[in-house]
């Protein structure tokens, strides 16, 4: 039995999607890359914006095909589209199997259990030998407090927390992850050493409002996301620790004081601004001011010079002047960020702004978005440019290919070795990717 999985959206969710793997990988099933060799399909949904949750509902409608060839397979929609449109997708798309929403992830496995049960027992299996393995699966280590399946050997996701307790107006994220909830500290340290011991050298700290995360230990002791941070980075066999994604609100002296202490703390903070105008912000509810996110950063630099950031922003949210998209450009010329992702503000149906007038044009929004990016690829071009000739730092990931400590793609082919730590010579560049030379003798 085959199983193949489709993930959508951020890297919570491609961790999700290895969670999701897990059950049915222990069930016997192999992982296989395209999706037409495959006996189930998981499709991890993103609704974030809509065009993300298109994505995804076209895919379910493209599985049509696959399913009619042969209705003993089974087709999950999971994740956050699933979580927002459930019974819509279901009705709309009948042959799906089943829908799991996002907030239900902890049921999952015992959701995906009762339906690939019920599955086999009509079409494939006789009850029998479906109950061996089934046995046999409740044996094996499976549950969400001890995720298995992640993607890459080398850098390991480790979800320290779900859901969102902000409200900022335009998303929908805290709607279909919920209230903020999470792991304790022995269960993350656990995990963490697992993962090391199993080959991981990179452990990517996950959660939505990652550094927010603070859990009673059971020492009885509160611990805090420094605490976390410090414990995960003294583990043997970690090397580097990266964390995704950090609120403003929550970059405190600790977490400078950590990031200029740990050397196992990677010199990148990917921290979204969303816009540089004060008035759009209010809008947005973020609770930051574009001077007091900047202050924050210049303390952080100020800290730990080498430190590279990276942010996300939102152009033509409702109101948006030309003035206000002024004011982003200013704040990105400031900022200085290393990449950016950037976006057009799309209405989520049940979000706060959703029920103000969407009122930049698509017109503006494209012009906005093509300045913005402009500025931003200028800096990208130039931070990549200014590590030509220089040596960094990479994690072997996948034979020849890995990452700097501050986040930059590298490629450099012999000698490979994943998992070591290799000093590459930046000779060149190509798109978004650092090119160079490995001298063994280093
Ligand atoms: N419209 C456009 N972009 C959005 N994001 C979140 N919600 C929306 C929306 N409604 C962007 C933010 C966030 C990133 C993950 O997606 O920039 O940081
Ligand atoms: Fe998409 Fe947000 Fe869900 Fe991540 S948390 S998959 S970005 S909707």
């Amino acid at each position: 039995m085959r199983l193949h999985v489709v993930t959508f959206g951020c890297q919570m969710s491609a961790a999700d999607g290895g969670e999701m793997a897990a059950p049915i990988l222990a069930r016997g099933f192999r992982a296989v890359d395209a999706p037409e060799d495959a006996d189930a399909i998981v499709l991890n949904t993103c609704t974030v914006r809509q065009h993300a949750e298109d994505k995804a509902l076209s895919m379910i409608g493209r599985l049509r095909t696959w399913k009619a060839e042969d209705p003993g397979r089974v087709l999950i929609v999971a994740g956050c589209a699933a979580e927002r449109l459930g019974p819509w997708i279901q009705k709309r798309f009948p042959y799906v199997d089943l829908v799991v929403g996002a907030k239900s992830i902890e049921d999952y496995p015992r959701i995906v259990e009762e339906t690939l049960a019920a599955k086999f027992d009509a079409l494939r299996e006789t009850r029998e030998s479906f109950d061996e393995t089934a046995s046999a699966a409740r044996s094996a280590p499976v549950s969400p407090e001890t995720p298995v399946g992640w993607t890459s050997p080398v850098v390991a996701p480790v979800t320290i927390m779900r859901g969102c307790n902000y409200s900022c107006t335009y998303c929908i994220v805290p709607h279909v992850r919920g209230r903020e909830s999470y792991r304790s500290f022995e269960t993350v340290m656990s995990e963490v050493r697992a993962k090391a011991a199993a080959g991981a050298r990179e452990i990517l700290l996950l959660g939505q409002t990652v550094n927010s995360w603070h859990a009673r230990a059971a020492d009885g002791r509160e611990r805090r996301f420094t605490d976390l941070l410090r414990a995960v980075a003294s583990e043997d066999g970690v090397a580097r620790v990266r964390f995704e994604s950090p609120h403003p609100h929550f970059v405190d002296d600790a977490l400078i004081t950590a990031f200029a202490e740990v050397p196992e703390t990677c010199d990148h903070l990917h921290m979204p601004v969303q816009s540089g105008s004060d008035r759009v912000l209010g809008l947005m509810r973020r609770n930051y001011t574009a001077a007091g996110y900047l202050e924050k950063i210049s303390r952080l630099r100020a800290a730990a010079p080498r430190i590279v950031v990276s942010t996300d922003i939102i152009v033509g949210f409702p109101t948006e002047t030309d003035d206000d998209f002024e004011r982003t450009l200013e704040l990105v010329e400031r900022l200085r960020p290393a990449s950016a992702y950037t976006f057009k503000y799309s209405p989520r149906e049940g979000t706060e702004s959703a029920g103000m007038t969407d009122d930049v044009t698509e017109e503006v929004k494209e012009a906005r978005l093509a300045r913005l990016n402009a500025l931003c690829d200028g800096l990208n071009d130039a931070a990549l440019k200014r590590r030509i000739g220089t040596t960094v730092e990479v994690l072997d990931e996948n034979g020849g290919y890995g990452r700097t400590r501050d986040g930059f793609r590298v490629k450099w082919g012999t000698p490979a070795s994943p998992g070591r730590l290799r000093t590459v010579r930046v000779t060149g560049t190509m798109k978004r990717t650092l090119l160079g030379e490995c001298d063994e003798q280093r």
